[in-house]
């Protein structure tokens, strides 16, 4: 692996880097390695505003930690209120476009108005410190304005993606103890309007904590509105006093939850506090993105997942970057909507997914061929793997040959980029996130902890606590220890397996848990079977991810249903429904395959191992000694080549 295709950085990009070449890295990772506190509160006092200075840097008591302790800050206050005492006050904050094409120029100043306009409503409403809130919103710039707005006032808020359903939404509010949800009529996708505020009725049906619900009206669209509860964003605004100072909180306030699958059936809420999540993802918005004060930056993620929060949101904007921020899909009204965007307004660092770039790849070079993408001089990649197909494809079509690429590895756990280049300093090998960032300590080890050497593959883990790290799982802090630091007892795990080069170049090869990679997203194996098996027809569940072109992985469901006469075809229509509607769309499985019995081994566990590989190849080599009938696993195999 350490003799694959190498690509150092140009000498014109390392000359205007922050970080400039090899040694440069070396330094700083050396220096947080040396006296990680010492390297952290430097960053945190050159990069952060502290209305109050921290007493102490780091308070580990595994698996818990606590970042700055005492300090006081405010992550609003460090992503609006600072810039506008600046030549930053009139540059662009957040550079939207609509799908339909209406566009919006956020400058900070304005920003700052309409953060503080919003937060007056909430703390008019009672709304203050210690609070939750659900938003539940499409990709308009009130989204990220109501999440500045909630953390000025030190509201806890937990984004649910668009595109999950009222049912998903409902285990997030309640898990949350949310009081109030904010939200849309809807929002543009692929030339239509998409309602986004029936779920929400659908989910308050069971969530009699919540006060109020706050619509902000994208789409128009005809919406039910509860008198006493439901309230229009606009008709709130009005009046709304523009003075509202941000709150000093403590630096481990709670900024957010957010909501990932875990191995069960139940979303875990990832936790992430103030002052450590903020330092830690502005400094490697400079190291990863190189982010100079005249760049464009847009990172084309949902503002749901944790790429949005962390590096549309928080990261670019406590840096002081124009973040670009498109609602609708990269496929409307054709497939160039993404390179139109570029060319427009001059993108100059452009962060996406595998996923994202294969299904362009499908559509033909002509689609980027057709403008102007000159102003482009980075790339990220983040989500999974970047497989070299994809990576050529984004370096040469894409980046001209000019743009390194950045691949990011990272976790909504981890809350910012922990293994990636820094373009002015590291060569570049495709499918290689790289070298850990200064103050990561990474390392490759088997089930006992033990470090197994280069070139071997084994999990992925971390050594050291980070500032930006998970402080627990919401309402869980038992699960929390067990999953991430009792499997290995006082090492984070991963989940992931890896492997590390001679030059130290970290290769991570994906999961190795019950956790699907579905388009970058993360889902559970056990979440879509428990979400089956709440069907009438259906007795048993078994579902893994089956490599996808395009995806990356798709949900394979097998599936043994109760005694009863069942018409297969329309079941099988129907599942695939039913899975859409309990978690959302993203969900949906692309296959449904109906067996008499599931395989097994003599204790009764599902062996998806098995079933994995009947997915990938039809046939089963592995060992089957524990299986329970074997008969099972050669009529699932087989039944696949009759279909
Ligand atoms: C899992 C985390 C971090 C934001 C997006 C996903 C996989 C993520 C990479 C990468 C290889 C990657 C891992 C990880 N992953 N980025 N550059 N190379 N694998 O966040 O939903 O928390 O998923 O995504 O398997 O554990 P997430």
């Amino acid at each position: 692996m350490s003799n694959s295709a190498v690509f150092p950085p140009s000498r014109e990009f390392v000359r205007n880097a922050h970080v400039q070449g090899m040694d440069a890295y070396l330094d700083l990772y050396h220096r947080a390695e040396q006296d990680p506190e010492k390297f952290w509160a430097d960053i945190a006092s050159q990069e952060i505003y502290w209305f109050e200075k921290w007493s102490k840097v780091l308070d580990w008591q595994p698996p818990f930690s606590k970042w700055f302790v005492g300090g006081k800050t405010n992550v609003s206050y460090n992503c609006v209120d600072r810039h506008c005492l600046t030549h930053r006050k009139n540059k662009v904050a957040i550079l939207w476009e609509g799908e339909p094409g209406d566009q919006r120029f956020i400058t900070y100043q304005e920003l700052l108005r309409l953060v503080s306009r919003f937060a007056s409503v909430l703390q008019s409403r009672g709304y203050k410190a210690g609070d939750r809130a659900v938003i539940y919103m499409p990709m308009v710039p009130e989204l990220p304005i109501a999440m500045l707005a909630c953390a000025r006032l030190g509201i806890a808020h937990s984004v649910v993606f668009g595109g999950f359903s009222g049912e998903a939404l409902k285990a997030r509010i309640q898990d949350l103890g949310a009081a109030i949800v904010i939200t849309a009529d809807g929002g543009f996708r692929r030339g239509k309007k998409v309602k986004l505020k029936p779920a929400v009725d659908e989910a308050l049906v069971d969530c009699p904590d919540v006060r109020d619900v706050i619509v902000y009206r994208r789409t128009c669209s005809e919406i039910a509105m509860k008198e006493g509860r439901d309230h229009w964003w606009h008709v709130l605004d009005e009046g709304a006093s523009e003075d509202c100072p941000a709150v000093p909180l403590d630096s481990e306030h709670p900024l957010y939850v957010l909501y990932t699958s875990g191995t069960t059936g139940k979303p875990k809420g990832i936790l992430h506090s103030t002052g450590g999540y903020l330092t830690q993802t502005t400094a490697t918005m400079k190291w990863v993105f190189d982010l100079h004060d005249s760049d464009t930056y847009w990172c084309s993620a949902d503002i749901g997942w944790v790429t949005g929060h962390s590096y549309i949101v928080y990261g670019p904007l406590s840096a002081g970057a124009t973040t670009v921020m498109y609602e609708g899909a990269l496929d409307y009204p054709n497939f160039d909507r993404w390179w139109r965007i570029i060319e427009k307004y001059r993108v100059n660092i452009f962060y996406t997914s595998p996923t994202a770039i294969r299904s362009l790849i499908r559509q033909g070079e002509h689609w980027p061929d057709a403008h102007d993408l000159s102003s482009l001089r980075l790339l990220g990649s983040v989500g999974e793997p970047i497989n070299p197909a994809a990576w050529e494809w984004y370096h040469r079509v894409i980046g001209k040959g000019r743009c390194p690429i950045v691949d990011t590895w990272w976790q909504t756990e981890t809350g910012s980029i922990m293994i990636a280049p820094m373009p002015g300093a590291v060569p570049l090998k495709p499918g290689s996130g790289t070298l850990p960032m200064p103050g990561i300590i990474a390392d490759i080890v088997d089930l006992k902890g033990i470090p197994v050497g280069d070139d071997h593959e084994g999990f992925l883990i971390i050594r050291k606590p980070w500032p930006s790290m998970i402080r627990t799982i919401w309402g869980d802090p038992d699960r929390y220890h067990e999953q991430y630091w009792g499997k290995l007892p006082g090492i984070y795990f991963t989940g992931d397996a890896a492997r590390r080069d001679a030059d130290g170049y970290y290769w991570v090869l994906g999961r190795v848990d019950d956790v699907m990679n579905v388009s970058g997203h993360r889902l559970s194996t056990m979440e879509v079977e428990s979400a089956l098996v709440h069907h009438p027809a259906v007795a048993e569940a078994a579902v893994v991810g089956k490599p996808h072109e395009i995806t990356g992985q798709a949900v394979c469901c097998f599936v043994t249903l109760k005694k009863g006469e069942w018409d297969h075809e329309a079941l099988g229509k129907e599942l695939r429904q039913w899975v859409a509607h309990e978690i959302g769309n993203f969900a949906r499985p692309e296959e449904i395959r109906f067996s008499d019995a599931l395989p097994k081994t003599r204790s009764g566990k599902i062996m998806r191992r098995l079933l994995r590989e009947i997915v990938t190849s039809n046939t089963v080599s592995g060992d089957v000694t524990t299986l329970e009938d074997l008969s099972v696993v050669t009529k699932l195999a087989a039944q696949h080549d009759e279909d």
